[in-house]
């Protein structure tokens, strides 16, 4: 009998769905960052990595096996992230616009900055593109703001963005702000999707 619409869940079971299960990873999404540091080789083993829009914590279980034990590592989402396990590894939960909260944590941590800062962050989708895209802009502007303050200069950050007509308020943004901006579609992102990564080096000012 041929399933209705309804009754299927809007999950992505595919060959990385699948594979992100066999290898213990929490989400597939870690395939993207997987494939975005073969390309681009951001993340190294004494690098301190914030990661951005962390539930469930697919990217942090992949940096945690690049990363050296003693080197921090922070993850932030608004919805709570199960514990990893790793002494190295700091959670907070809390929205991406609550800037003070944020500053306040990674102080309290006694870190003053970071090598790397990953986002994969998605706005909770309404079904209508063009809110979705918009949305995703002014969540990536607030992560610009964090970045601004806690990525060290010259340093790298990625973003998730979800591509529409308004991206272009984006690029000038982080233009401004980094030397280099490299688009790229990980294989790991559904074709029909309209997310792409952007991968902002050289950061311009110092931090602080
Ligand atoms: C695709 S999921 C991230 C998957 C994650 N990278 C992983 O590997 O497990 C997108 C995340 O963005 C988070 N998010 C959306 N809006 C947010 C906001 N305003 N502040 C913080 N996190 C947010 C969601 O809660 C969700 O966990």
């Amino acid at each position: 009998m041929k399933k209705s619409a309804k009754s299927r869940p809007y999950t992505t079971r595919d060959r990385y769905f699948f594979a992100a299960k066999q290898q213990g990873y929490r989400a597939r999404s870690v395939f993207k960052l997987m494939q975005l540091q073969e390309k681009f080789g951001i993340i190294r083993p004494d690098s301190r990595v914030l990661d951005l829009a962390s539930a469930p914590g697919s990217f942090l279980q992949y940096i945690a096996k690049i990363v050296r034990p003693d080197i921090p590592i922070v993850g932030i989402d608004i919805q709570r992230i199960e514990p990893l396990g790793r002494p190295n590894i700091h959670l907070l939960q809390s929205d991406i616009f609550e800037f003070v909260t944020i500053a306040d944590f990674i102080h309290s941590l006694g870190i003053d900055d970071f090598d790397v800062i990953t986002s994969d962050i998605a706005p909770a989708t309404t079904g209508h593109t063009g809110v979705d895209q918009y949305r995703s802009i002014e969540l990536n502007l607030a992560i610009l703001q964090v970045a601004d303050r806690f990525l060290r200069a010259r340093w790298a950050l990625v973003l998730k963005v979800f591509v529409g007509e308004d991206v272009n308020e984006l690029v000038t943004a982080v233009k401004s702000r980094y030397e280099k901006l490299s688009r790229y579609k990980p294989s790991a992102c559904r074709d029909r999707s309209f997310e792409e990564y952007f991968v902002c080096r050289g950061k311009r000012n110092p931090t602080g």
